[in-house]
């Protein structure tokens, strides 16, 4: 794991607003990337293979610590370029009782209050800066790389590092507790521990990765549907729900299994009597998707670009029409994307319900690939993988 550096940019605006709001200079710094995920998706809550990189955009966090005086004992103060003119303070003890705050400075106080787990806080306030350019709402996990930034600022400020998987254990809590949202653990994993140049294949069952260098023949493309997502709203639980349904029937059937990426095809059928079709389609998307990555992850180290654009296309038709978290916006997208020279393959990529499309394209066309799915003025970029977040002193 080699943790990259804050983008400069970033690092100078969280500086700033810092200065103007508190008058006074930070003193340490946390950063952390979004991600997109090439394959796996809607496996991670059932064990399953994934296979994301970072991205080369990220959160900056900023402060000095706890400091006497400010709004008083276990304080926290935030501002964040975000929102001009905007000043959030709440005390440390308020946690869990997020639902006084906005929910932009939720996932800030759930992370904190999942670092203090009871104890108490420092004595004094602490104030942070937030400045970030992981576009929200658009499945790039801007709230992991805000989680895992401020986690990794926090763990700087008090002199408690964790191992960085429990790093991401822990704002995989805080997403929990913030929003509601029962997610798996790829996005905070990543942002916590992504490698430069590689995807990280996650085995979601025992928290662990193996990374997978991308061949230099290939550019990652991210496309904005622009159609915004929102988990929060109960999708994904539904589709989690799923997927625990079709576990349980499984189980009931054939006998003990500990996840759906356990199960067999076999398994599947021999329960499908005992649950609704629903259930029955998820449940092979979860099945059928986890043998996807692993064939990728085999066919991108051995340059087999084809048999990765093949697999790319079949995850997305079962995340169309198994799984059902696709929309009309992001299919017209992907079919947009494979219409371009150079374009390997493409899917929707994340949650679903709207967000982004991911596209794997020859080297020398992806900018003219970027410039052709953003000619309507939508987002569209290329992105190296970057590395995990990390923590600095200023
Ligand atoms: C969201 C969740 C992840 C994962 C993806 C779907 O990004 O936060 O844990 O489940 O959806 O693959």
């Amino acid at each position: 794991m080699t943790a990259a550096s804050p983008k400069p940019e970033l690092l100078h605006n969280a500086t700033e607003i810092y200065r103007s709001a508190f008058g006074r200079a930070p003193v340490v710094c946390g950063w952390a990337p979004g991600r997109v995920n090439l394959i796996g998706e809607h496996v991670d809550y059932c064990g399953g293979f994934v296979l994301p990189v970072a991205i080369d955009r990220q959160t900056v966090a900023v402060s000095s610590g706890f400091e006497p005086g400010g709004s008083g004992e276990g304080g926290v103060v935030l501002v964040s370029a975000a929102r001009p003119g905007e000043r959030v303070e709440w005390r440390l003890t308020e946690f869990p009782r997020l639902t006084n705050l906005p929910v932009w400075c939720r996932y800030i106080a759930a992370v904190i209050g999942e670092a203090l787990d009871g104890a108490d806080p420092p004595p004094g306030t602490i104030h942070l800066a937030i400045a970030g350019d992981v576009p929200i709402g658009a499945g790039l996990s801007s709230s992991a790389s805000l989680e895992v930034a401020v986690a990794l600022l926090f763990e700087a400020v008090t002199g408690r590092a964790r191992a960085r998987v429990d790093t991401a254990r822990l704002c995989r809590r805080a997403e929990h507790a913030a929003v509601g949202v029962p997610c798996g653990i790829m996005d905070q994993y990543t942002a916590a521990l992504a490698e430069p140049g590689r995807a990280v294949r996650i085995d979601c069952e025992i928290e662990a990765h193996r990374s997978v260098p991308l061949p230099e023949s290939v550019r990652v493309v991210v496309a904005d549907s622009g159609v915004k997502h929102a988990l929060a709203a109960g999708d994904y639980a539904a589709c989690r729900a799923s997927c625990e349904r079709a576990l349980a029937a499984i189980v009931q059937a054939v006998g003990p299994r500990p996840n759906l990426r356990r199960c067999s095809m076999a398994d599947l059928l021999l329960a499908s009597g005992a649950m609704k079709h629903e259930d029955f389609a998820r449940a092979r998307h979860v099945i059928l998707e986890c043998g996807r990555v692993s064939q990728a992850v085999e066919a991108l180290l051995r340059a087999d670009l084809a048999t990765v654009g093949r697999l790319m296309a079949e995850s997305h038709a079962s995340l169309r029409d198994d799984f059902k978290v696709s929309c009309k916006e992001l299919d017209e997208l992907v079919e947009r994307a494979l219409g371009q020279p150079g374009v390997i393959g493409a899917r929707m990529t994340g949650g679903g319900f709207g967000g982004c499309i991911v596209a794997l394209v020859e080297a020398p066309r992806a900018s003219e690939v970027v410039a052709a799915l953003g000619a309507d003025g939508r987002l569209a970029f290329q992105t190296p993988a970057a590395g995990a977040g990390g923590a600095a002193s200023l």
